[in-house]
């Protein structure tokens, strides 16, 4: 690598300096580093059908952890057997080091205690005020009655419904009753939470205040929580993103470093169909450049070998033939697509117009990411179609 273009990846990474050190910050220690979750070898059949297939994966201490895939491919099935919800058929699974495998349902039923669950389907007792709903859960735990009204108080006020105490589920919103059910889960202060799409039924901000919590637990108490969802919102929260396809983990990525640049994809129009797994492994790929004004990012007539997207600055496409330009792209767009596409060399120089830093992607990992997701490659056509 020449002098200048080790000076170009150096003052990129800079510009993403704050954001690694952010979430370094949450990543498990050495002295920390004993899974909550171990799963080794998990198959989980359902009559003759095999819907979970050799699952792996260790859940750590403090850990966000977002499970995303297509409807069927096995999330649930996978939480309900890490919460001893349904009785583990082959494999293994340690919860807080307790062996799963071949429990009674009397002591799944006490692996459980120790749990939170948000599911859907939020099963409040409506008989029972927001409160009581609550303060049931910690009875499991403690019979201090007190303290548990106490906990039970300061929970519900911390996910928004300290005005609503004392109503029945009866006489709150689908929102406001998903989140007394965040509440009984965290209330004890689970050292494992499990939560199938608990912002699904929530509005943004509703959705925001419960993350907000998890992530609050986890760093005070380390508490390792799964959380399944298809909400690109959420991304900022994870860790880890785990993605399920067919009954298989198909990939489990530490989000780390490329956080930022996925949140950014999530806003570019040509991503807008990506899963947050999908969009975790194109940015695990993608390494942001920097160049000065003026800079030549490539010429007409050269073979291609990378695709580029705007992150900050902008570029100018120039056609050598007609000595004319025929954009200047700004953060957000992305372009050297469609000698990629077609094979044939670069049909126009790009050239920096304002100090810029670019996110590219290798020829092969863009060819990968074209096989994978089809929303991309069907608005990368369109644009390769009506540019010719
Ligand atoms: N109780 C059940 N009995 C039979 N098949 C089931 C049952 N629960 C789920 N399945 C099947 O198992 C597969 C995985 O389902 P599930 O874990 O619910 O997927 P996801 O949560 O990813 O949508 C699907 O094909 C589903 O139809
Ligand atoms: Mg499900």
């Amino acid at each position: 690598m020449s002098a200048t273009e080790a000076n170009h990846l150096r003052t990129g990474r800079e510009h993403l300096g704050t954001v690694r050190l952010r979430v370094e910050m949450k990543m498990p220690t050495e002295a920390t580093a004993i899974p909550v979750v171990r799963v080794q070898g998990v198959c989980h059949d359902f009559g003759s059908t095999r819907v979970l297939h050799d699952i792996n994966l260790e859940l750590f201490p403090g850990e966000i952890v977002l499970m995303t895939g297509p409807s069927g491919s096995g999330k649930t099935t996978l939480l309900t057997l890490i919460g001893a919800l349904r009785s583990l058929q082959s494999g293994s699974i340690f919860v807080k080091n307790r062996e799963l495998q071949g429990l009674s349902e009397r002591e799944r039923v006490e692996v459980r205690r120790g749990l939170g669950f948000i599911f859907q389907g939020h099963n409040l007792f409506e008989s029972l005020t927001a409160l009581q709903n609550v303060r049931l859960a910690l009875e499991l735990h403690s019979d201090d009655r007190q303290a548990n009204t106490e906990r039970a108080r300061e929970i519900l006020e911390a996910v928004g419904l300290g005005e609503h105490l004392h109503k029945k589920p009866e006489a709150l919103s689908g929102g406001q009753r998903q989140r007394v059910a965040v509440a009984r889960a965290l209330a004890p202060r689970p050292s494992l939470v499990l939560a199938d799409e608990p912002t699904a039924a929530l509005d943004a901000q509703t959705g925001r205040q419960v993350i907000d919590l998890l992530k609050q637990l986890g760093k005070e108490q380390g508490t390792a929580t799964v959380l399944v969802t298809h909400d690109n919102r959420i991304l900022q929260a994870a860790d880890r993103i785990i993605n399920m396809v067919d009954g298989r983990l198909v990939s489990d990525i530490a989000v780390g470093e490329s956080l930022e640049v996925c949140e950014f994809l999530s806003k570019v129009p040509a991503f807008s169909g990506y899963t947050p797994g999908a969009l975790a492994e194109i940015a695990e790929h993608m390494q942001p450049q920097q160049f000065a004004a003026g800079d030549t990012i490539f010429r007409q007539g050269d073979e291609a070998q990378r695709f580029f997207i705007v992150w900050d600055g902008a570029v100018r496409i120039h056609n050598e033939d007609a000595d004319q330009d025929l954009a200047v792209l700004e953060a957000g767009a992305f372009f050297g697509e469609v000698a990629l596409l077609s094979g044939q060399p670069r049909n126009a120089t790009a050239i920096v117009e304002r100090s810029a830093v670019l996110l590219t992607l290798g020829k092969e990992d863009f060819e990968a990411g074209l096989s994978r997701e089809k929303n991309f490659r069907d608005q990368l056509r369109e644009i390769y179609y009506n540019r010719h």
